[in-house]
């Protein structure tokens, strides 16, 4: 049979895991696919660099005359960025191309109008790779779940920061030095504020939750935190009361709409999301027929990547010559039945709270603290008060952290009691909230 053509948007890391995977393992993909698949041309801003790596490839500078090269079939985007890949993808589907795209911040942000545009163009875009890296988690929210009404999902989808929040909890390594070893071994964003301030998990949450909830992405309706304020002693005080600090997506449906969250959360040790470590990602996913399910790899690298995209490029080449309206539609659901849900704001949130508050060490500052709580319905599971720390000499009268673990509550109830402790005169800082999430 003909073979399907490939050209590569990028020769970094992800394009190179394409490019070795499709080489390596050709015979075993013909096998799957039945035709063979060749990359023919690859775009790039610099050409030596790219020969040297002696592909075989024929390497371009001119990405436009590539995604209008009638000879290419499936147009494979790994160079990142909205300029100039949307206008980049949306030529290739004008030229009739199927796209398959590493580009989460892409799909997550204008995906709605590129899909849209795909439909219109009868062609694919496939988009595995965007989410947790070598994990098929959007293969298995939208085909092997789906006979489910998915309730949540809840997932470590950062390998950037869990690679940070791992070797600092586990080495007492600095954020800084683990950053930068992130860095070389190509797991970060050319930007990597976008990983410690959440900003990539909320892009890959935004197409889970659109994904598993049959909704339009929408990205602007994340919360978001980072990782970049979490302090040595939140670490050491969670383990102390037997949890870790994960940066957890969290996706949850409820009767008055969805919460779409990225933060930083305390999870009990004994789960196993609060064992993945490293570059891994894991996500829950709870459905209401089958239970919880978990998904659990390689969050960023080359090959891992590369071997979503792969997988992206066989599924378009297995039903490349089908029907457009026999392929899986590209959100899950069908274009028509996607829509909007409420989506919940901060106070509206349910979650457990981990509160530390410094204290002056005083009496009668923990029962004025514990009736703040009692007072607005808040129950308590645990309070700690630990030793004054000796070198602490900020205050006349020595100081003491508080921690406190709140039961389930309503966020808005939490905030509330935040700001009646931190008015009071015997509280020296701004308290630290992080939320607690059983699972
Ligand atoms: P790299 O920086 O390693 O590679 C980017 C590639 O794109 C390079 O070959 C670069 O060429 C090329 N490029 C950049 N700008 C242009 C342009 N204007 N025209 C043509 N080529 C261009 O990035 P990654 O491979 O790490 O990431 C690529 C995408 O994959 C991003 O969207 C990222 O979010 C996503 N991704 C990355 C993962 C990872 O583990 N790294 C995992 C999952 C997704 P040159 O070197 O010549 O400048
Ligand atoms: N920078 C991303 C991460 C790459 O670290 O998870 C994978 O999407």
């Amino acid at each position: 049979m003909k073979p399907v053509t490939i050209g590569l948007l990028g020769l970094g890391t992800v394009g190179q895991g394409v490019a070795t995977i499709l080489a390596r393992n050709a015979a075993e993909i013909e096998r799957r696919t039945g035709r063979p698949i060749h990359v023919t041309r690859a775009a790039v801003r610099n050409r030596s660099k790219a020969e040297a790596l002696a592909l075989g490839i024929d390497i371009t500078t001119d990405a436009a005359a590539l995604v209008s090269d009638p000879t290419i079939d499936i147009v494979c985007e790994a160079i990142g960025g909205e300029d100039p890949t949307l206008s980049l993808l949306h030529s290739a589907i004008d030229n009739g191309k199927h796209v398959v795209t590493a580009n989460k911040a892409l799909i997550a942000v204008h995906g709605n109008a590129l899909l849209e545009a795909a439909r219109a163009k009868g062609v694919a875009v496939a988009y595995e790779s965007c989410v947790a890296g070598g994990i098929p988690i959007i293969k298995a929210l939208r085909e092997g779940l789906s006979a489910n009404r998915i309730e949540w999902l809840a997932g470590i989808i950062n390998g950037t920061g869990n690679f940070i929040l791992s070797e600092m909890a586990e080495k007492g390594r600095s954020f800084e030095d683990v950053l930068a070893e992130a860095q070389a071994y190509g797991y970060a964003e050319a930007d990597p504020t976008f990983d410690v301030e959440g900003i990539d998990a909320a892009h890959k949450l935004t197409i889970m939750a659109s994904v598993a909830f049959g909704m339009p992405l929408e990205f602007d309706a994340v919360y978001t935190e980072g990782i970049s304020k979490i302090q040595r002693e939140d670490v050491e005080f969670a383990q102390e009361l037997g949890y870790r600090i994960k940066h957890l997506g969290v996706a949850r449906q409820r009767d008055d709409g969805v919460e779409l969250r990225v933060h930083p959360t305390l999870i009990p040790e004994r789960r196993l999301l609060a064992n993945v470590n490293g570059v891994m990602n894991a996500v829950v996913v709870h459905g209401d027929a089958v239970g919880p399910t978990l998904y659990y790899g390689a969050g960023a690298g080359s090959e891992p990547t590369g071997s979503s995209m792969v997988a992206d490029i066989i599924d378009i080449t297995r039903t490349m010559d089908a029907h457009p309206s026999h392929r899986v539609p590209a959100l899950a659901f069908q274009p028509e039945a996607l829509h909007s849900q409420t989506l919940l704001q901060t106070p509206d949130y349910e979650a457990a709270y981990y509160l530390r508050l410094r204290a002056l060490d005083q009496p009668g500052v923990l029962a004025t603290v514990t009736t703040i709580f009692g007072d607005l319905g808040i129950s308590i599971e645990a309070i700690v008060q630990k030793e004054p720390d000796p070198s602490d000499v900020s205050e006349p009268i020595p100081t003491v952290p508080i921690i406190i673990l709140t039961g389930r509550v309503r966020e808005g109830l939490v905030e509330q009691a935040i700001i009646r402790i931190e008015a009071l005169d015997t509280i020296t800082q701004p308290l630290t909230r992080i939320r607690v999430e059983t699972l």
